[in-house]
């Protein structure tokens, strides 16, 4: 009896091991056994520098799922020549913590080189949602998230992945590509996680110094005030804008990038009429960029 229970813990733990791949072609032989068995999939992509929202996504992906996928690769093609890819937060060990306590069954850790080896030259392009907010911003950002996602599909075949709201418009475009590219995989969003004070989790929030990090409570301070005066019966987006870029650049070390109120589907500027607005936003706090956003609706 107590050899046979020593053995079924032995099996449970064993089962919960975390199993790091790091070679494409190795994850697609993992998935092929995986889906001649019949399990489902969730995959959460990620850039690593995981944090307590990340961990959201993994442990919703755990309770809906026989597997769990998190892939870890910080993507060298949705940053731009002036931004911060060499700089970007790399912390895999305390990633591969935090993956396997939130109930990760495979970390997928690729190298640049395997994504994109010499001769890659197939981009997705998406559409008028990839022009506007963060596409205007960051020319290219989102041909490069589309391209590495479309691959983490094809790599990984999950039943559903998932993406935080915090990044809108991305969860947005992945949308549209899942039904413009007929993929059979359900996106799942999942609501912004936020520190204590409001600020929206993001990999980025370490860089900011400490008068940063207290100055960069503004955003949603801009985002609370936009959703008072909405439930106070405001609805000109015009208005709406303006008392939440007063907000924001009433901070000193904020510098705006944009402040929009938009149609939260086409993520076009909202027309007074509508009765959803997203309101949404991109603010420097000093060197860092900072993105977030909030859905006001009857
Ligand atoms: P990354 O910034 O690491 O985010 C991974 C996922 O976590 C995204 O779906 C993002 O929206 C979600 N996330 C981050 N902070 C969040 C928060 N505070 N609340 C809720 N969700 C949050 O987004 C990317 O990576 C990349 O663009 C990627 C999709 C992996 C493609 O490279």
């Amino acid at each position: 009896m107590w050899l046979t229970l020593r053995r079924a813990d032995f099996r449970e733990n064993w089962n919960r091991l975390l199993e790091i791949i790091d070679v494409p072609t190795k994850i697609q032989g993992a998935i092929r056994d995986l889906s001649q068995s019949g399990k489902t999939i969730g995959l959460v992509p990620t850039m690593g520098a995981l944090h307590e929202a990340h961990a959201s996504l993994i442990r919703q992906a755990r309770q809906e799922n026989d597997i769990v996928i998190v892939s870890v690769f910080v993507n060298p093609t949705q940053f731009g020549p002036s931004e911060d890819f060499s700089r970007y937060p790399r912390a895999f060990e305390e990633d591969c913590q935090i993956a396997e306590a939130a109930g990760t069954d495979i970390v997928f850790a690729p190298a640049a080189s395997d994504v994109y080896p010499e001769g890659f030259q197939t981009y997705v392009s998406p559409g008028d949602k990839a022009d506007r907010l963060e596409g205007a911003s960051r020319p290219g950002h989102f041909n490069g998230v589309a391209t590495i996602v479309l691959k983490l599909f094809n790599l990984t075949q999950p039943t559903r992945a998932y993406f935080g709201c915090k990044d809108y418009q991305q969860l947005k475009i992945i949308q549209q590509m899942v039904k413009d590219f007929d993929l059979a995989i359900e996106i799942v969003p999942v609501p912004t996680v936020r520190e204590a004070d409001g600020l929206a989790m993001s990999s980025r929030n370490r860089y900011l110094s400490l008068p940063e990090r207290l100055a960069a409570v503004c955003l949603v301070l801009g985002l609370r005030a936009g959703q008072e005066v909405w439930a106070n019966g405001e609805r000109d987006p015009r208005k709406l804008q303006a008392i939440v870029q007063n907000i924001v650049t009433a901070q000193p070390l904020a510098r705006v990038d944009y402040v929009a109120i938009v149609d939260p589907e086409t993520l076009e500027d909202a027309k007074p009429s509508q009765s959803s607005y997203l309101i949404v936003l991109a603010v420097y706090i000093g060197k860092t960029r900072l993105i977030d956003n909030v859905l006001v609706e009857k």
